[in-house]
């Protein structure tokens, strides 16, 4: 069986001795090669040098590193329970960078204040360093109780202030421990001099720091890279691909996809190069096909239905560390990477910022600037399924790219709601300026004879729904109304000359539409499209884009719609004709031609 590994790191002011702290752990859990300390100890000796703890970490890491350099100290030593792999003093750039990247990472920390001294700036620096990080498990070791009589009185005023300042920042430290580093007081075994004192040493409080689940024991992520067709004898299934990020999924599994919401379930299991399975875990990429034939997007995130549910929103409060050349402002978009997904997303607001190359911590910045960890909140033009970091690493991360270069890490600390979101914020601001004609849409209504509306006809691909919009068209332009068929892909080319990335082609189809229909629908016309499967986001966003004027939606074939309400439901390849005729029943229901004009 595998040993469990827990990461730590180890943080406080300058020689307020985490070194040492490390050495003694070290030499008193015997992790030492055989007659190391006393041959470290004699070298001291000879050369007239006071021995320190501190020197067996150099010895140690060429022994362990074995040529290999390592960036940050790191050290290895295992109790009973668990082998330790320990952090020293961290750069703090390329820790906090490996850190929100996910290339490293610390389940705990230990936080070393002198006695003596007191709490320093960087005890508190160090603080705001963890708390940025997320982690959650903290305990403060008060050292060089030596060099204070082993004085409860000093240990205690130290434990109340910094407690203070860590409850500020979000912080509750599990434990406080006196120790003396350098005597191994409280260290690997309890000291007999401060009979205040409960026992605890730091290796006890080291074995109760709690081990997060393997990403196998999470519930089941797997965000879709990629859908292929079978294409052989009229095959029309599809094979769901991707790298199960965490837990494990299995034949007859019902699982949901993220965020269209569609529910399906596992059929088959298709393994690369491998032999068939009935089961698929994190770490292993593979291909699902389903039970019914849904339509689903890359970049969706598969999960299991009866399982723990990811996160679905626009906004969100997270933690970024910023390595790109310029700054990262408000107004402008970025790129970012979450999962499968794909997204463009604005900066709304900076929190706080931690400068990383002293950890100083600024409160009214309004940029990020390169190499600092900053608190912000994002807004995506679409929403992303996620987890908050603290649930789930594999799914609570991205990565920002800003002009194709990789410029931020970030982990999400918090979902918002996104009531208040940048697009609402537009359409407010659009409706301010909009500049009327002097035609009223009420005069335009009594001689077209006919309110005005914007008719989106939705479904799966390949259902009739073009032909039934071109039917009904024709139908309103045979009676004399005013209407306007627009098939999807004109707003592609033209309207715009810029080339849109093909990540946002879909965010970018359905802005340009809406924009386009609140124009037309204020000419007076009744303007109709089509779009393949929208979901409930698109149309959302559609009845935003083109208030205050009014959508009715129809649906051909299955609907992806499971909230936003549906005008009307039609089946699959109705002929144009009676669809059209229905159509027409609902436009008058809704009043929008009149009956006496037909
Ligand atoms: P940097 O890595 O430089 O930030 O320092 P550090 O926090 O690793 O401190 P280090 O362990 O190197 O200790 C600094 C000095 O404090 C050394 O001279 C240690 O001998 C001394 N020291 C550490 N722990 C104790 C202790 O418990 N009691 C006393 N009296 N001295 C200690
Ligand atoms: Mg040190």
């Amino acid at each position: 069986m595998t040993r469990e590994q827990i990461n730590i790191v180890i943080v406080g002011h300058v020689d307020h001795g985490k070194s040492t702290v490390i050495g003694r752990l070290l030499a008193d859990t015997g992790s030492l090669p055989r007659g190391k300390l006393r041959a470290v100890k004699a070298l001291c000796e000879k050369n007239a040098r006071p021995f320190e703890y501190s020197f067996l970490l150099d010895v140690l890491k060429d022994e362990q590193s074995q040529g290999i350099t390592i960036d940050t100290a790191r050290c290895f030593f295992k109790t009973k329970k668990r082998d330790y792999i320990i952090l020293d003093a961290p750069g703090h750039i390329e820790f906090l960078k490996n850190m929100v990247t996910g290339a490293s990472h610390a389940e705990a920390a230990l936080l070393v204040i002198d006695a003596a001294e007191g709490i320093q700036e960087n005890s508190k620096r160090h603080g705001h360093m963890v708390s940025m990080l997320g982690i959650k498990q903290v305990a403060v070791l008060v050292n060089k109780m030596d060099l204070v009589n082993y004085d409860k009185l000093v240990f205690e005023k130290i434990r109340l202030e910094y407690k203070e300042f860590l409850k500020r920042i979000n912080i509750e430290p599990i434990d406080f421990i006196p120790v003396s580093a350098r005597e191994g007081d409280n260290i690997a075994r309890s000291s007999g001099k401060m009979e205040w004192y409960e026992k605890k040493t730091v290796l006890d409080q080291l074995d109760g720091f709690h081990k997060s689940p393997s990403l196998e024991n999470l519930p089941f992520r797997m965000p879709v890279q990629d859908i292929y067709k079978f294409t052989q004898h009229n095959d029309d299934r599809r094979i769901i691909a991707g790298t199960v990020a965490t837990g494990s999924v299995s034949i007859g599994d019902e699982v949901r996809f993220l965020p269209s919401r569609k529910i399906s379930a596992i059929n088959t299991i298709e393994n690369f190069n491998t032999e068939k399975s009935t089961t698929s875990k994190a770490g292993k990429a593979a291909g699902f096909t389903l039970n019914t034939q849904i339509y689903i997007r890359p970049g969706e995130l598969m999960v299991k239905r009866e399982e723990e549910q990811p996160r679905i929103s626009s906004r969100f409060k997270a933690n970024i560390f910023w390595v790109g050349r310029a700054p990262l402002i408000k107004d402008r978009s970025y790129k970012l990477k979450l999962a499968a997904a794909r997204t463009s997303f604005k900066l709304v607001e900076v929190v706080s910022v931690l400068d990383a190359s002293d950890l100083s911590y600024d409160l009214n910045k309004q940029q990020v600037d390169r190499h600092d960890v900053a608190e912000c909140i994002l807004e995506t033009v679409k929403p992303v399924a996620y987890d908050i970091i603290d649930e789930n690493e594999q799914t609570g991360r991205f990565v920002i790219v800003d002009n194709y270069e990789i410029a931020g890490g970030g982990i999400i600390q918090e979902c918002l709601d996104s009531d208040e979101s940048i697009l609402k914020e537009h359409i407010r601001e659009r409706e301010i300026i909009w500049e009327k004609g002097s035609v009223s849409p009420l005069q335009r209504a009594d001689v077209y004879k006919h309110s005005s509306k914007f008719v989106v006809i939705t479904g799966p691909e390949k259902v009739g729904k073009r032909n039934i919009a071109k039917a009904l068209e024709q139908k309103l332009f045979d009676n004399n109304f005013k209407a306007y068929y627009l098939g999807i892909t004109n707003i592609e080319h033209g309207l715009y000359s810029d080339i849109i990335d093909r990540t946002d082609i879909f965010e970018e189809r359905i802005r340009r539409l809406g924009e386009l229909a609140r124009i037309i629908t204020d000419s007076g016309q009744i303007f109709i499209t089509t779009i393949d499967d929208a979901d409930d986001f698109d149309i959302e966003k559609l009845k935003l884009l083109n208030e205050p004027n009014e959508i009715l939606v129809i649906n051909v074939g299955n609907s992806k719609l499971n909230k936003f309400p549906v005008n009307l439901i039609l089946d699959a390849n109705e002929k144009p004709d009676v669809a059209v005729e229905k159509i027409f029943q609902l436009l008058r229901e809704k009043e929008i031609i009149l009956e006496y004009y037909l």
